[in-house]
């Protein structure tokens, strides 16, 4: 396959993960072309030596990029998409100023998500993520990072996993699995927090290991949730049995969980809107990545977003996703994220497309495969109407993706889902 006449192709190529001012360097490349053999980009350049290859085979299939902006596939690194209802009733307590945590406290928020996913069966609730990812992938997402943390039983949680590795074999998108037992504590564990904590331990963590359903392992670490020190006990159980941590920190008030992410040297550390300077600095030295999440601070109405100019600053490794749930961030789109990281977190163009491809690779441990076009990393490629990087982030509010190739094969085309069923 070759793709020819790219107008601005953002390799997102060189150095990985990418910091300070390289985050500002996305490889561009103007009147760029890229060959695909098999699943793997083969070979990337610029003007017409593409032309070399049309003689040869007459198979090749052309894509015509003029007047499109080409990126690496997106890349979703922290998502809740696997759950079952939805929260509009939550609106109208919002917009009373209800707090979040308040609505959680009062049963609602995450534990009645938790209701909905213990009532639904495995098959439906595969069926309503399946349309969601597929969201996902017309709007230009080729891998998900996604999260139990709505069952809290054992069943529950366990098909919640279950259906990640479903869904990973089924569907075009590749989906890293994190289990998330600690997204809160269960109505039976209410005045068992111990105990729920010793069951997470000593019973799922375990299973999970066994049966393979998780590489990740994460902590809602938030004051009224979690605090460090539980967060610390379950994580740390997690990394004995060979999980990797990931942590919900400092979302909504900071709870010292960005220090805690740097001294268990957690993967990522997610969420930072009220991350300290210190919990920075910690990111910074322990080279963990902090994954910006800018639609949830505007859904939760918390008038603050992270402060990504200062991470970028020390030399935090930043990147970006949807938290896609159905609670903080009811929403598939990366390009929605675009215009939050933009307007409210302050990103360049350049510094939010590598924060959405080789930094949120980085996030999930796959920056060696995904997250930038080079030679012999995996063809995820996405093509927007639009005709530079400048464009796609200025424009705003409507879904910009042409086409989106997932190992090297067509999966949107025309905006359209095509070979969905070809993984
Ligand atoms: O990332 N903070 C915890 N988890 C999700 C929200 C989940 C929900 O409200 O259903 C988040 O914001
Ligand atoms: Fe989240």
């Amino acid at each position: 396959m070759i793709i020819k006449n790219i107008s601005c192709l953002a390799t997102c190529a060189g150095s990985c993960p990418k910091i300070k001012n390289n985050l500002k360097d996305a490889g561009i490349i103007n009147n760029a072309y890229i060959i695909i053999k098999n699943d793997k980009i083969a070979e990337v350049g610029s003007g017409d030596e593409y032309k070399k290859y049309l003689d040869s085979n007459s198979n090749i299939v052309v894509i015509d990029a003029e007047d499109k902006t080409v990126t690496p596939g997106l890349v979703d690194s922290h998502t809740h998409v696997v759950y079952a209802g939805s929260r509009e009733m939550e609106l109208p307590l919002k917009l009373k100023n209800v707090k979040y945590i308040d609505i959680l406290k009062a049963g609602g928020g995450i534990l009645s998500t938790v209701n909905s996913v213990r009532k639904t069966s495995l098959g439906k609730i595969e069926g309503e993520t399946k349309k969601r990812l597929d969201t996902m992938l017309l709007h230009g997402t080729t891998t998900v990072e996604s999260k139990s943390g709505y069952g809290l039983d054992f069943d529950n949680e366990i098909k919640m996993l279950q259906i990640n590795k479903n869904l990973d074999r089924k569907h075009p998108i590749s989906i890293i699995s994190t289990y998330l037992g600690a997204h809160a504590i269960p109505e039976e564990f209410k005045n068992n927090r111990n105990g729920y904590i010793d069951f997470m331990i000593n019973s799922v963590i375990p299973y999970v290991k066994e049966h393979n359903l998780a590489e990740f392992i994460d902590c809602f670490c938030e004051k009224g949730v979690y605090t460090a020190e539980e967060a610390r006990k379950i994580l740390e159980a997690g990394k004995k049995v060979g999980l990797k941590a990931k942590i919900h920190a400092d979302e909504v008030e900071s709870a010292s969980a960005a220090e805690l992410a740097g001294e268990i040297k957690a993967v990522s550390a997610e969420h930072l809107v009220s991350a300290s300077d210190e919990g920075i600095k910690s990111l910074a030295q322990n080279k963990v990545a902090a994954v910006l999440l800018p639609t949830t601070s505007f859904y939760l109405m918390l008038n603050k977003f992270a402060s990504a100019r200062k991470m970028i600053e020390e030399g935090v490794i930043v990147a970006l996703a949807t938290d896609c749930n159905p609670g903080t961030s009811p929403t598939e789109s990366l390009q929605t994220a675009m215009t939050f990281a933009c307007f409210g977190l302050k990103m360049l163009p350049e510094e939010i497309i590598n924060a959405m491809t080789i930094n949120a690779a980085a996030a999930i441990s796959r920056e060696k495969e995904i997250g930038s076009i080079e030679v012999g990393k995996k063809a995820d490629i996405t093509i927007f109407d639009a005709k530079n990087l400048n464009y796609l982030i200025y424009h705003f509010g409507v879904n910009e993706v042409d086409m989106v190739i997932k190992n090297g094969t067509i999966v949107v085309k025309d905006g359209e889902l095509i070979n969905t069923a070809i993984k």
